[in-house]
């Protein structure tokens, strides 16, 4: 199977996963990317089966609009039953480093306020140490290059990525090398650097469940306790 196929087998797994747990007034997460776009696609044609959704990018509210499902402001809201978003990578802790569509900050924002975090991927995302992806980390502009040299001494080859700023109106710093083998002390140590506005390490909070695709079929893993 492709990476394509593997995609849309994951988001019909979810589909499958979310939809029966739904009811009317239920309000889901909606995460970003491609893997995101193919679950939206295919929840179009359930969408009077919950309230609405929060999304976690412009590009993801956009694509829900134009699929029927009402948009709601995260303000507005206070809880949400599920979280739905794919990963650049994962390791079987469930720890996760997204942000490869530089929506990050809102996905992890989403997130936190899910009951559950369903995490879709292919199985070219599952690893057994974070870090071959570029640690993506959003900054204030002013602040860039500072960061750049704190991200240095932390053993990181941090690069601007050209041209993107993020719906916050920030910038992304793409991390080579950094050594992933403690993400929850890494994701909090970035976080603390000055005019870093959040970091794509969902180790703290890492998925509750992960939808992986194989061309074996799809694998159902549950964060370890
Ligand atoms: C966006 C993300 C995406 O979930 C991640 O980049 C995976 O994308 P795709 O489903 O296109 O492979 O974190 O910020």
């Amino acid at each position: 199977m492709t990476q394509d196929e593997l995609k849309k087998q994951v988001a019909k797994a979810a589909i499958d996963y979310v939809v029966p747990k739904l009811s009317a007034q239920e309000i889901l997460g909606i995460g970003t990317g491609s893997t995101a776009n193919y679950f939206i696609d295919m929840l179009a044609e359930h969408k009077t089966r919950f309230r609405g959704a929060v999304a976690s990018s412009d590009a993801s509210a956009t694509r829900l609009e134009a699929a029927g499902v009402p948009i709601f402001d995260l303000n507005s809201v206070d809880s949400l039953g599920f979280y739905v978003d794919g990963a650049d990578e994962t390791d079987a802790q469930l720890n996760l480093i997204k942000g490869g569509g530089a929506a990050h900050t809102r996905e992890k924002i989403v997130a936190s306020c899910a009951k559950q975090f369903v995490c879709i991927a292919d199985d070219s995302k599952w690893v057994t140490q974070l870090g071959k992806f570029p640690l993506p980390v959003e900054v204030i502009p002013m602040a860039r290059e500072a960061v750049v040299r704190q991200l240095g001494d932390l053993g990181g080859d941090a690069v601007l990525r050209d041209g993107v700023v993020t719906d916050n109106g920030c910038e992304i710093l793409d991390v080579h090398a950094l050594d992933i083998r403690d993400p929850v002390a890494l994701e909090a140590e970035i976080d603390h650097i000055a005019g870093v506005v959040s970091n794509g390490l969902f180790a703290r909070k890492p998925a509750d469940v992960l939808l992986l695709g194989t061309s074996d079929g799809v694998r159902i893993i549950y964060r370890p306790l």
